[in-house]
Order: C-alpha cells, then structure tokens, then sequence
C-alpha cells in the first residue's frame, strides 16, 4: 500500500496542498508548529476515519473556516480514492466516489500504523488506550470483528439502561444476558488470537530491533476464561452475570464484559509498564507496532502505510540506524523531524508554515 498523491483543503494550518508522494521513506521536516503533525494526521484520518489526536473532528477545520476535505489517491493492488469532507456538523467519507455508509467500510481499505510521542504511555496508559490498538488490529485484521464490537456495545448500552430503571424487569435482564454471550465470544477469540500471534512477532522484533534481552510476554486479561467450546463459555458468563446481579443493580452499570478487557506486557516476568526505562517503553510499544505491521503483511499480503510522528529524535543513534533499516522493508514510510535528517536514500519534504516543498 502507498499514497500516490495528497490533496488537502483548510485542514488544520493547511489552506491547500497538491502533492505527489513517492515510495520509500519520506521525511517531513521542519520547524515546531509548521505543520509537520498535521500533514500525517490527515493521511491517518482517511485510513481510520478519525484523527490519532482528538475525537473533536472540528479541530481539524482550518479556523475561520467552514469546512475541510482531504483527498488521498492510494495504490492497493490497483489505484483508489479515498475522500473526506468535513463539516462542523459531521463528516462523509468516499471511496472510489461511493459514499460510505459506515465509518467500519473502511477497515482494511488503506491501512496506516502509526507511533506518536504519545506512545511512550502504552503500557502506562489507561486500559482503554491499550483495547483501542487492539480494536484497530482486529478489525484490519478480522472481517466482522467490528460489527461484532458494535452489537456488543448496542446489548451492553440497553442492558446498562436496564439497570438504571427503578424496578428493573429481570425477564428482560435474562434478554440482555444472552445477547453478551455470541458477540463476546467472538470478540474474545478474535483479542486471543492477535496477542498470541503478537507476542510471537514481538519478541523477533525486539531481537531484530534493539539491544534489549530477555523474553516478552504478552498477556491477554479478559473477565471470563477462554473456552473453545461456546457452551462451557456461555455457562461462565451467565454464571458470572448471576453472580453479579445485585452489584450490578446497586452500580446500575455491567461490572464484567469485554468492555474492560486489556493486555500486559512482561519483559523477563517483569511488567514492561513498572520496570523498563522510558527509551524501553517507548522501543518496545514501536516494536509492538511494527509486529502489527508484521501480521499485516503476512495475513492480507499486503504492505500498511508507516507513519512515525517525532520518534527519531527520541532514539539513540544506534536504534535511529537499525530503526531506518527496518523501515526499507516498508513500501512507504512518513517520518516527521524537526531536522533535516541526513539519511541516504530518502525523499524530502520541508514544512514551512503550512506550505510543503519537495527537497530532492
Ligand atoms: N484548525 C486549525 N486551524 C489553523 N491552525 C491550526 C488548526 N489546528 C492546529 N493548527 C496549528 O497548526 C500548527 C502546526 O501544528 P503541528 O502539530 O502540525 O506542528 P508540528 O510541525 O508537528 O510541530 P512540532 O514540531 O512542535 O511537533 C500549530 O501552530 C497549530 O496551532
Ligand atoms: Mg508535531
């Protein structure tokens, strides 16, 4: 997969841009606040039809304007278009000029990975920054992941507003109960099944990619156990859901379901998030990125669009290096940098206040 050409209109500080872009690694320099972030934003916007950095799509309109469009033209097997306007009353995406119906169309379209500053926190952050990754991945990854996420959510909502009722009806409780048990089932299977796969790929990375030593783990944390056979899980989770009946009347809120779902990481049996330094935490989040990136290639034979938001100049020059080496293996790769990095092989762009200029 790669972009072909980027087309943006009052996005963020962008008041228009026209450009073609190449394979390979392609570097966006420039000063603080040129605009570096938001140019790799915008290609992120219209892989996963949100922005990496707020859920306020708003933001992302130019101020003093009324609306904002990014047009990419991407390669995947064949040329296609992806086009999103937004309004301050909502946006509309298209795909080859077919309106979208959902945002959930356009996994697997055009995949991006991206790794923010922000990353450094996986493994410290909350567990719902640790299930948003897992949620990407499995819907690139698993067709009908989402629609099952989505019914879950639905089931969840109303069995949460069933217990906000005075005199809650338990005829209707026994409803909801079983309406948990399919999706969650699948949804579990699917969280497994990936973190499994990662771990293996984690610890290669880790190997191929820094000087760390010692064995990854990766552990999935689910409220109910993992069964193959759905009937001893539905027997769990109604058991757990009987059990919890009177907590869950007295918080008016679900207390066990996929909705808290999470994953640790362990280096050596030791939690990455308590014991490893910053630089460890942030290169084994960017190596559980790139194993990401490892599983899409190996499952829908297909490269995914690396974009890597101010990280070089957060590693040392020997990770920088080995880091630039993996990166070739990449069909495209957009690296931000305050500095005109000097690294052979690569295609330029300087940021300057909103206008990009091609550099070589
Ligand atoms: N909706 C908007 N309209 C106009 N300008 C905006 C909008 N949203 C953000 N900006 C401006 O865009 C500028 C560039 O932001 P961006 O985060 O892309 O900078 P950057 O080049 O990545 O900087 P840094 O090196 O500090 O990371 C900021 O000054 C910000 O105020
Ligand atoms: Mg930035």
């Amino acid at each position: 997969m790669r972009v072909n050409h980027l087309n943006l209109i009052n996005f963020r500080n962008y008041q228009k841009v026209n450009i073609d872009i190449d394979n390979g690694i392609n570097l966006i320099y420039g000063d603080n606040a040129s605009g570096k972030t938001n140019l790799v934003e915008a290609i992120s916007f219209v892989s996963l039809g949100k922005s990496f950095r707020t859920n306020d799509d708003s933001k992302l309109i130019m101020h003093q304007n009324e609306n904002a469009r990014i047009e990419l033209e991407y390669f995947s097997k064949k040329k296609n278009y992806l086009d999103v306007i937004l309004t301050k009353e909502g946006k509309t995406v298209y795909h080859n000029d077919i309106k979208l119906e959902r945002l959930s169309e356009l996994n697997g379209l055009f995949i991006t990975i991206t790794f923010t500053p922000e990353d450094v926190l996986l493994f410290k952050d909350s567990p719902s920054v640790r299930r948003k990754f897992l949620n990407i991945a499995c819907s690139n990854l698993y067709r009908g992941y989402i629609k099952q996420l989505s019914d879950y959510k639905n089931v969840l909502k109303q069995r949460n507003a069933l217990l906000k009722d005075e005199i809650i009806d338990e005829r209707l409780l026994e409803i909801f109960n079983d309406g948990m048990i399919d999706n969650q089932y699948q949804i579990i299977s699917c969280r497994y099944q990936i973190l499994k796969r990662l771990e293996e790929k984690l610890n290669l990375m880790v190997k191929k990619f820094t000087n760390i030593n010692g064995m990854i783990k990766v552990k999935y944390q689910c409220d109910f156990d993992l069964y193959d056979s759905i009937a001893d899980f539905r027997k769990n989770v109604l058991d757990i859901y009987n059990q919890d009946k009177e907590q869950d009347i007295k918080r008016k809120a679900t207390s066990r379901g996929v909705h808290h779902d999470d994953f640790t990481v362990y280096l050596d049996s030791k939690e990455v998030a308590d014991f490893a330094s910053q630089g460890q935490n942030r290169l084994i989040a960017l190596c559980l990125k790139l194993s990401y990136g490892e599983l899409i290639k190996e499952q829908i034979n297909e490269n995914p669009v690396i974009i890597l938001d101010d990280v070089l100049s957060e590693l040392d020059n020997q990770h920088q290096k080995k880091l630039i080496d993996i990166l070739t293996e990449y069909e495209q790769v957009f690296i931000t940098s305050a500095e005109d990095e000097n690294i052979e092989g690569i295609n330029k762009y300087q940021i300057i206040d909103g206008t990009v200029l091609r550099r070589n």
